[in-house]
């Protein structure tokens, strides 16, 4: 089992930071990609991204899109509002089953892989296009560095488990958000120098950007009083193509006579809402940019999710979150108190006002929750690629 005692913690958290210096040495010829596909990949990738550049501008730095997301409120948004370079390659992989998307990401990122002849290939949570990157980088040689590794929901149902799961068997090394992945990591034999515990990437991005979505307008727009709406965001499977779709969402309609819902409708569950012709009692939205995401989220009396994102930028910002859903494999969220896990159906939104009174909102934050991840994620992903170069 890793050592958890204070001092070691944060030896191993801050550990790294002094190997900054701007010389151009043989690591400058050094090529690191990183790749990105959906949403939450994009938030969780730019700090990393311009950590890197700047640890070692010199060194050549790919960006890898996937296209999984495709939609300009699903991608082109945030590559403008968090500053990302344009993508070096753009693999145009789209949307299908499982196979197709994994298949197609699969084959397109060996391709780019092979053509760059990149040292590593960073890779972002569990999504398909992660899976995809996992396999084509550590097949062709490439090192598989795994960012935000080792979350365990312990539901094989979910495609992201399984993503999770075989991402970190083949990383190289394993970045994680929290100490309960560490531990996760450690039970799957997965340890010592293979695992660096860096802090949490995506809120980095939100500490970066809440003052800019303090000036949002969105409240203003959608006619709603800081403080006095719900906020809602849906798209898991297993939710919104079942019947408890509408089974929630009538839940939410008899909310809505009380308080504002406001829901940014994901693709795949504008789908579903279309198609049953439910959710008129609601302020239904596109999905949002980010920032005016994040002011909504700041500002909501609650918000009610099955989002894995949602649960943690909600945890920081201290608002309450009620997640539909009957697991997480973020649990920090739950023991910081923000965070209640209410089971996928409507009967834990029926109470809804008697469980927002249980919530608490402590004052410290979970460690490495603290706008320094990214930084700290280049500095042992450089110092990994570094040491590993030597026995090349
Ligand atoms: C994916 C991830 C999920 C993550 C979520 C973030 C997998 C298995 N799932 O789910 O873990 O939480 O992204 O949002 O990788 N669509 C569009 N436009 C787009 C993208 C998607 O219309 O730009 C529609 C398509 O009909 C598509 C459906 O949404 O079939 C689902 O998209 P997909 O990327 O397959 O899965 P997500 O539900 O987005
Ligand atoms: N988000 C956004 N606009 C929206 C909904 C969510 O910018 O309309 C952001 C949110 O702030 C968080 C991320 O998207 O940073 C979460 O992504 P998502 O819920 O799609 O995926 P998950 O985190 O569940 O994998």
């Amino acid at each position: 089992m890793p050592n958890h005692n204070s001092t070691d913690r944060r030896a191993q958290i801050g550990g790294t930071h002094a190997r900054s210096a701007h010389l151009r040495t043989m690591s400058d010829n050094h090529k690191y990609a990183y790749l990105v596909g959906t949403r939450p990949n994009f938030i969780k990738m730019a700090p990393v991204v311009d950590a890197m550049r700047a640890l070692r501008p010199f060194a050549e730095h790919l960006l890898i899109h996937t296209g999984q997301h495709y939609d300009d409120s699903m991608s082109r948004v945030f590559f403008e509002e968090l500053n990302l370079p344009r993508p070096d390659f753009f693999l145009e992989v789209g949307s299908g089953s499982h196979a197709f998307q994994t298949a197609a990401a699969l084959t397109r990122i060996e391709s780019a892989l092979i053509e760059t002849h990149a040292d590593v290939l960073v890779i972002p949570g569990d999504v398909n296009s992660t899976l995809a990157g996992a396999l084509a980088a550590t097949k062709v040689g490439v090192s598989v560095i795994h960012l935000e590794s080792g979350l365990r929901s312990r539901d094989r149902s979910m495609p992201e488990e399984i993503n999770r799961i075989v991402a970190d068997q083949v990383a190289d090394l394993c970045l994680v958000h929290s100490w309960s992945a560490v531990e996760n990591l450690a039970a799957e034999g997965i340890e010592g120098d293979r695992v660096r515990m860096v802090g949490n990437t995506m809120i980095d991005s939100l500490v970066r950007h809440l003052p800019s979505a303090e000036r949002s307008q969105i409240a203003d727009h959608l006619g709603v009083e800081k403080g006095h709406y719900l906020l809602v965001t849906l798209h898991r499977p297993s939710l919104v193509e079942s019947q408890d779709l509408a089974l929630v969402v009538a839940v939410l309609e008899d909310l809505a006579e009380d308080i504002p819902v406001i829901f940014p409708v994901h693709p795949r569950t504008r789908e579903a809402l279309d198609r049953r012709e439910i959710g008129g009692r609601l302020t239904l939205t596109p999905p949002l940019p980010y920032l005016d995401f994040l002011s909504l989220e700041a500002h909501a009396r609650a918000v009610v999710t099955d989002s894995g994102g949602v649960q943690e930028e909600t945890t920081f910002l201290r608002v309450p979150c009620l997640t539909l859903r009957d697991n997480t494999e973020r649990p920090v969220t739950v023991t910081s108190g923000t965070n209640q896990i209410i089971g996928s159906g409507p009967d834990g939104l029926r109470d809804i006002w008697a469980r927002l009174e249980s919530v608490q909102r402590p004052e410290e934050q979970p460690e490495g929750w603290d706008g320094m991840a990214g930084p700290r994620a280049a500095a042992a992903i450089v110092e990994f690629n570094e040491a590993f170069s030597d026995t090349r």
